[in-house]
């Protein structure tokens, strides 16, 4: 479902969703439907003692001469009504609507001059909002009909600066296609989504035109890669890492290169996990899933940028072939590795990945994205994403453009002493750290991976975010979508 974009009066069939503002009352959209109904919407909002404070709404079914199903929504002042708000109206909106039978949503959108932006990219944005918040991944569920398995048929944005708006809106669509891949990839099973059919689903790609190869167990033993091999050997599934390649910029332009963590399941391998949640380990490919649905997003609006993303592949398992704590492993990099806890297997995949990305493509700046911590959780909820860099203005300029489009960052601290922490008295390091910080002593082993005065790189411990267990402004509960946003935006801003 895309968005459509119009002038036209609101139809008086389906759900109509309006924005009221708080201390202000109606504006333009909400007052000509009150009037159209003899008053039905303010007699509504009076009964139910709604006055448009942001997060309530109030319903009106079967007023005369109006659509029977009419929702109020909240959104605050008219003079804080920005993007961030408009978000949260079409969400809101969409949400609404999907609670009913009704398949068509029509959301109206006044023509506010107090804000600091053009309403046409806030009709936008309203648009997007409501179609982010509309996914579902219902696939699987072969009973239930109407609101059980609910789902927009269309929808519809209301106001004057339909025509800028639908041209603002065509970014966005690819956004949120991007989006709604990664959470696809990351709500899909283990026994569906492995390395091989990840790996396919990123092929699919060139449709978009996106170069993208991938590698296999036998190329990668060829290069090298024994750190992110030893993770996957003790699975009959096959190891793959996948490079998709975006060339919109000048050709003589660097690329930037994302990095993703795809662990398609992580049982912890010979250090098993303990049984309760460990189902949430499908979606310990959130890094993965993020870097894929940005290249896709960046190829879908044809940005101006060379951009690579490489993710690594390959699943976490106990088997009599799996590796044991206490294996050394030679990475691509030269470097070996004492494995302490076969459940630190993610910076294993990617000090592969990101050695293969510096060789291969010389990248500027390297963001890779990792479910790696639970740490990080401890440290940041699901509030922030963790992240680590040494670079100052890449972490100033990651954390604003997270910030512009709501996935927020915190920066943590990467020290020497998180370097000390992980000398192994018999290789170049161990897979661990001590008790403490074990988000940062992760980050640490990342960076040993990175060349000295190459590219700028900055990790991010998305660990507690990437799945969602309850519906926000924006989207519904399980796969969030995560970082496709962040990176998209970073693009825009500082690579194009
Ligand atoms: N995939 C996990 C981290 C994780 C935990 C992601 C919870 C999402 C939710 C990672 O591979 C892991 O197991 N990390 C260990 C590291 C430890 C063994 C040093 C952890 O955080 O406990
Ligand atoms: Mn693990
Ligand atoms: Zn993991």
């Amino acid at each position: 479902m895309t968005p459509t974009f119009s002038r036209a009066a609101p139809p008086k069939s389906g759900v109509v969703a309006v924005p009221v503002y708080q201390d202000a009352g109606f504006g333009e959209a909400a007052a000509g439907l009150d009037q159209a109904s003899g008053g039905a919407l303010s007699r509504a909002a009076k009964a139910a003692g709604f006055v448009g404070k942001p997060a309530t709404q109030a319903d009106v079914f079967g007023a005369e001469g109006i659509a029977p199903h009419v929702v109020l929504i909240g959104v605050g002042k008219p003079e804080t009504f920005d993007l961030k708000a408009a978000e949260a109206f079409g969400g809101a909106a969409s949400a609404r609507a999907l609670k009913t039978d009704q398949k068509a949503l029509a959301l109206l959108v006044d023509d506010l001059e107090a804000v600091d932006v053009e309403p046409a990219d806030l009709a936008a944005r309203i648009g997007f909002a409501a179609r982010l918040r509309s996914y579902r991944f219902d696939k699987y569920r072969t009973t239930g009909e109407g609101s059980e398995k609910p789902s927009l048929a269309k929808v519809a944005v209301h106001g004057a600066a339909a025509t800028a708006a639908k041209a603002r809106y065509a970014d966005l669509d690819a956004i949120a296609d991007g989006v709604f891949l990664t959470r696809d990839l990351v709500s899909e099973p283990a026994n569906v989504l492995y390395p091989e059919s990840f790996a396919e689903r990123c092929r699919e790609l060139e449709s978009l035109g996106l170069e993208v190869e991938v590698l296999g167990e036998a190329q990668m033993k060829k290069l090298g890669m024994g750190a992110l091999l030893g993770v996957g050997q003790g699975s009959v599934r096959e190891s793959k890492l996948a490079v998709m390649k975006w060339s919109g910029g000048k050709k003589a332009q660097k690329p930037i290169a994302f990095v993703g963590k795809g662990v398609c399941f992580d049982t912890g391998g010979i250090s098993l996990k303990p049984p309760a949640n460990m189902e949430d380990m499908k979606w310990d490919m959130g890094g993965a899933g993020a870097v894929t649905g940005a290249m896709a997003a960046i190829a879908g609006r044809k940005a101006k940028a060379n951009v690579v993303g490489v993710v690594g592949l390959v699943e976490n398992m106990p088997d009599g072939a799996a590796q044991r704590p206490g294996d050394v492993v030679t990475s691509m990099s030269g470097q070996t590795i004492e494995i302490l806890n076969t459940d630190a297997e993610g910076r294993l995949v990617l000090a592969d990945a990101l050695w293969y990305v510096q060789e291969k493509y010389k990248p500027t700046r390297i963001v890779d994205l990792a479910t790696l911590t639970g740490a990080i959780l401890v440290s940041l909820a699901h509030e922030y994403a963790g992240l680590f860099t040494n670079d100052e203005e890449f972490a100033e300029d990651l954390i604003a453009a997270g910030a512009a489009v709501g996935e927020k960052l915190w920066r943590m601290p990467l020290d020497k002493s998180h370097d000390d922490d992980i000398k192994s008295p018999i290789a170049d390091m161990k897979n661990i750290g001590g008790r403490w910080a074990g988000s940062s002593t992760a980050a640490a082993f990342l960076k040993r991976f990175i060349k000295d005065g190459g590219a700028e790189w900055a990790h991010l411990d998305i660990a507690g975010m990437a799945w969602l267990d309850k519906d926000t402004a924006t989207a519904p509960k399980g796969g969030a979508g995560f970082g496709v946003r962040l990176l998209d935006e970073y693009v825009r801003r500082f690579a194009e």
